[in-house]
């Protein structure tokens, strides 16, 4: 597993504003979403693409286009779908599957509670889309649902990230061909599982 976080004046300025408290729902979603086209263009950066020929005005020239199968973008509910609209903007081609996951509070574990993902991804290439990595438990339990499924390529785009969620994906997933995209890597969680300094919880600040 690698990890990229992404060192732009842009991403850092959107970033603090959502992290402020006073940010209101309206301006968070707003927000949120050009961060993750921003991520999106650095995330997209080994996506598969093929050679074409194409008859410009003046010549005939190649260039390239997405590769087929279509890369699959997953956001993670409920508050990865505040990203996918960021993500697809850049791959308006993309097929989007669905998970629902929820994090025990008390216990941190996460579970499924839905899934709509197709069946088979062999050779696909797959975006996975969550604001958070705090412990990793729910990035790690949803890139091993798409790998058993045949993904051979996933990138996950989060917001946050905690080093010690980090860590437990290299562990978990290591070998595993899997990108982490993030806007920032902070100090800790806390013992509630919060990202500190973090943002708060995306998932109430998005749609609570
Ligand atoms: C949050 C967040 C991630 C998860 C991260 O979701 O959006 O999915 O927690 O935590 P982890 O890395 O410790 O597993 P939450 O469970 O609050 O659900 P929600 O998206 O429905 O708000």
């Amino acid at each position: 597993m690698r990890i990229h976080v992404v060192d732009h004046p842009l991403v850092a300025h959107k970033l603090t504003t959502l992290r402020d408290r006073r940010t209101d729902s309206a301006t968070f979603r707003r927000l949120a979403d050009e961060l993750v086209t921003l991520l999106a263009y650095e995330a997209t950066r080994d996506v598969r693409t093929e050679q074409v020929d194409i008859d410009t005005p003046v010549t005939t020239t190649t260039g390239v286009k997405l590769s087929y199968p279509r890369p699959l973008v997953v956001p993670i509910l409920r508050a990865g779908v505040g990203m996918l609209d960021g993500m697809i903007r850049l791959l308006p081609s993309a097929e989007v599957g669905f998970i629902g996951m929820v994090r025990d509070e008390e216990t941190l574990t996460a579970s499924t509670y839905a899934n709509r993902l197709p069946a088979d991804l062999s050779g696909r290439q797959v975006y996975v889309v969550d604001p958070m990595l705090a412990t990793g438990g729910t990035l790690v339990a949803a890139i091993r649902e798409l790998i058993g499924r045949g993904a051979d390529d996933v990138t996950a785009v989060v917001l946050l990230a905690a080093p010690e969620g980090v860590e437990t994906m290299e562990r978990e997933l290591a070998g595993a061909p899997v990108t982490v995209v993030a806007a920032a890597v902070d100090e800790r969680l806390n013992e509630n599982g919060y990202i500190v300094p973090g943002l708060g919880d995306a998932g109430d600040r998005l749609y609570g």
